[in-house]
């Protein structure tokens, strides 16, 4: 009876806690909050100093006594304390005004993260005041989210490429038949950039920069126009700031390793695929999602690689988020958990 009232007039949340970006959805409103999962903290005071974006400015910036540092980084909680005071900041954030009363919360979480890493989140949820927690797999959300029919007794795969991991999962009855992943996302392809500067131009270059030029001029497949940046950097060897003009076919060449890495996953996926859903997914094919997904060539490249029709999703920063968001409804026209979708 109390949990009926609660839920006519509080806002439940949808949660994508990624490695790179946090979604909010808000039942009713959609998605209301998308930050980097930063946080900048005083090391002498233990205090958190600011959170999201603001935070995320400070990356590489800061005097000696501020670290700001990415609590999820690969795809693991790698600090609880201070990802748990980043599930409460985001979700004050989004209920300030309705302090009071307690949303349900549905959180997307990496398939990879152990039993004691999930109570972690669910506590943290509980603590910034949900009412009730439930856990779902990103791959799963990431295949809701993309209007993949995964209730019906037919494969569909999808491909989630975010910044600390890819996930593959061909989903079928409402569940994940097959699933991998790999700590290989878009993260390790700014490292790679970082480190492709540093042996072929002598050159330092941050990890933000390296990001810069991943999304402005990255690519894996030949493009029809080849494109060109200025990177800024320090040399290594003179100490001195210095500029240089790259090309997208260096770039598609440092990218190699991982991207290579990504399509063993999702081979090893279709291996292991029963035989009677590897024939769905012939019409069917893959959906891939994630920033990560944002590559330009990647469709064509996993085309040619897997010899399956290859989609990117409508928008595929979103995909999680939008997952969860629909995961909420259906929980209130059922007012239960839904039977054909698995929680943790
Ligand atoms: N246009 C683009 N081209 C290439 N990569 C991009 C583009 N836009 C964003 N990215 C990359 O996508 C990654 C973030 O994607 P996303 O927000 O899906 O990750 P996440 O959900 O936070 O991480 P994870 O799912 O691993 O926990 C970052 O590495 C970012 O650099
Ligand atoms: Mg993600």
């Amino acid at each position: 009876m109390l949990d009926y009232f609660f839920s006519l007039f509080s806002n439940d949340i949808g949660m994508d806690l990624g490695t790179a970006n946090t979604l909010v959805y808000v039942k009713g409103k959609g998605i209301v909050l998308r930050e980097p999962s930063v946080v900048a903290i005083d090391k002498s005071k233990r205090k958190v100093l600011a959170v999201g974006s603001e935070a995320k400015l400070m990356l590489g910036r800061t005097p000696s006594n501020i670290v700001a540092v990415r609590p999820l980084r690969n795809g693991v909680i790698a600090d609880f304390e201070v990802t748990q005071e980043m599930i409460k900041y985001f979700i004050q954030k989004v209920h300030n005004r309705k302090g009071l009363l307690r949303p349900r919360i549905v959180i997307g979480i990496p398939s990879g993260i152990t039993e004691v890493e999930k109570r972690a989140v669910q506590e943290s949820a509980q603590q910034a005041g949900a009412r009730e927690v439930y856990l779902i797999e990103e791959p799963m959300a990431a295949a809701i989210g993309s209007d993949l029919p995964v209730s019906e007794p037919n494969a569909s795969m999808i491909c989630d490429i975010g910044g600390g991991t890819t996930e593959v999962a061909v989903v079928s009855l409402g569940g994940m038949v097959v699933t991998k992943s790999v700590d290989v996302a878009g993260d390790e392809m700014d490292d790679c950039i970082v480190q492709h500067f540093r042996r072929k131009h002598n050159l330092i270059i941050g990890e933000s920069t390296a990001e810069e030029v991943k999304i402005q001029i990255g690519s894996v497949f030949p493009l029809k126009e080849e494109k060109t940046m200025e990177v800024k950097g320090r040399d290594q060897s003179k100490g001195l700031p210095r500029t240089i003009l790259v090309t997208s076919e260096e770039i598609r060449q440092a990218l190699m390793e991982p991207i290579q890495l990504i399509i063993d996953v999702v081979k090893q996926v279709l291996e292991e695929t029963p035989p009677e859903l590897s024939s769905d997914l012939v019409d069917r094919g893959m959906v891939i999602a994630g920033g990560g997904s944002l590559l330009r060539g990647l469709p064509e490249l996993l085309r040619q690689e897997t010899e399956l029709p290859v989609h990117r999703a409508a928008d595929p920063l979103s995909c999680v988020a939008l997952g969860c968001g629909k995961y909420l409804e259906e929980l209130d026209k059922m007012r239960s958990a839904p039977k054909f979708l698995k929680t943790i």
